[in-house]
């Protein structure tokens, strides 16, 4: 798929106010800083179109970007960012959490891990959330440009070995680095692939 045209649409800090349900969207959810808003601005071919920062807490409310005029893509604010107020963070936490257990039109939810990390607990609990809940999960492993392939693969089999002691089967996991490109071709495949799904013409 190639994007024609990426537009921003809203930014939203209540579900109430964000677009009708009526496209399928995906969203993009992860650790403050992980790489959310680069992310999108590597897909969309965009440098500017999500607002990023080397600052954790960049992002701070539902934003929707309207790509070739069909799906949504969604950027979240960042989980777990230290030095925001708790009770700021809990806010944004319990916003967050509706609009993923209520949004009708959310085909799936790109959940991004920082590749430079050994596992962290609050990207295991977050994919164990998901479980839980039963919503649709692709695993993003990110900024690889920034690591050896041989630590990034190692730090990824030991994320996947943790998510081995709960889950019978793994979901899927793309490799992606905002500065080189890498993953955009699986990560747009996969929303084609989806959003036939939405339509109802699989
Ligand atoms: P919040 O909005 O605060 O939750 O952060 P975010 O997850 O949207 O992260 P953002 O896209 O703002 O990126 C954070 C920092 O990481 C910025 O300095 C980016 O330039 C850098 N970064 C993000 N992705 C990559 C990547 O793939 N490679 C490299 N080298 N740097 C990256
Ligand atoms: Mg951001």
């Amino acid at each position: 798929m190639i994007i024609r045209q990426a537009v921003y649409v809203s930014s939203s800090v209540t579900i109430s106010s964000c677009p009708a349900p009526d496209l399928p969207e995906y969203a993009f959810l992860g650790r403050s800083n992980v790489g959310k808003s680069s992310l999108i601005n590597m897909l969309t071919g965009q440098k500017n179109l999500a607002r990023i920062s080397s600052r954790p807490g960049k992002t701070q409310a539902i934003q929707h970007y309207l790509i070739n005029g069909e799906w949504y893509l969604v950027d979240l604010p960042g989980i777990g960012y230290a030095r925001a107020a708790l009770a700021q963070r809990k806010k944004w936490e319990r916003l967050i959490a509706r609009y993923l257990l209520n949004r009708t039109s959310l085909m799936n939810t790109f959940l991004l891990v920082d590749s430079r990390l050994a596992p962290q607990k609050i990207d295991l609990d977050l994919v164990n959330w998901f479980g839980k809940n039963q919503l649709p999960f692709t695993l993003l492993f990110t900024k690889t440009d920034k690591v050896t392939l041989a630590r990034g693969t190692s730090n990824i089999e030991a994320f996947k070995k943790e998510l081995n002691k709960t889950w019978e089967e793994l979901p899927q996991g793309i490799r992606t680095s905002a500065l080189t490109g890498g993953g955009k071709e699986d990560i747009l495949h996969l929303i084609e692939e989806t959003s036939r799904i939405f339509k109802g013409d699989q």
